[in-house]
């Protein structure tokens, strides 16, 4: 496991679009797995301003998300579908028939077959961006999933509508169920890029790097994975200092 620690946010951003830019520039086809939230926001922000600068083309590049909310259409602004589109696909020069996301409308079981088979299709995934849960769930891998799932539904719990809750005008708008990678299928990109900021990741982060490798934190089983590349502030930092881990 690689850990860069930055300063902020700002400095965060930088190097995980950094990373992507060289995994784009080493393989201009590559398949990029990419993550919703807001943790990712800035890193799509510098992605899109590499572009306008004319140093990232993204002509050849395929993409996977994650996860989407069940029952929301991609044209609703809280769909997974949508903050993609409006944070990045859209403003670069991306072919939008190579962003994959699963279909949130689509019949449950179905969809995610066609998922798992899209991303075989695709030859897998090169490079994962991930963001991490308050309580270490990763896509929407909640505590108690198993290790070897592919891509399936899930029900949401609590703490993550809760978490998620800010983004919708009414909370009882939050999806209570989504489609989401398995830990399976993340597990099996060739390189997995977390990045975390903030106090209220500390504990997840501390447990996910540091705690025993456990269904309890989703997270913990990138410790096994073979090439994974941490990038965290300080203040997602602040539990490793205060145990010294
Ligand atoms: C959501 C997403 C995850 C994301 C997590 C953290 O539930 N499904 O993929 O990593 O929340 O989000 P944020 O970056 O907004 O804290």
């Amino acid at each position: 496991m690689k850990v860069i620690r930055v300063s902020d946010y700002a400095e965060l951003s930088r190097k995980a679009a950094d990373l992507i830019a060289e995994e784009i520039r080493e393989k201009p086809d590559c398949v990029l797995g990419l993550a919703t939230g807001s943790t990712p926001e800035g890193t799509y922000k510098q992605l899109v301003a590499e572009y306008e600068a004319g140093k990232l083309d993204f002509s050849r590049v395929r993409t996977v998300n994650l996860d989407e909310y069940r029952g929301l259409p991609g044209s609703h602004p809280q769909s997974y579908r949508y903050f993609m589109d409006t944070h990045l696909f859209s403003r670069i020069n991306i072919n939008k028939k190579n962003t994959f996301i699963p279909d949130g409308l689509a019949p449950e079981k179905e969809e995610c077959e066609e998922y798992e088979k899209r991303i075989l299709s695709l030859g897998g995934i090169d490079l994962q961006l991930l963001g991490l849960g308050r309580n270490g769930h990763i896509g929407f891998n909640e505590p108690g999933t198993s290790f070897i799932m592919e891509t399936h539904p899930v029900k949401l719990t609590s703490s993550t509508i809760q978490a998620n809750a800010r983004l919708f005008n009414d909370p009882e708008e939050v999806p209570r169920r989504a489609v989401t990678m398995g830990i399976g299928t993340i597990m099996s990109a060739r390189e997995i890029l977390l990045i975390v900021n903030g106090e209220d990741k500390a504990e997840a982060l501390q447990k996910a790097l540091y705690g025993p490798v456990t269904p309890s934190c989703p997270a913990s089983i990138l410790q096994d994975h073979p090439a994974l590349t941490v990038i965290a502030d300080e203040e997602a930092f602040r539990e490793i200092q205060a145990c010294g881990s």
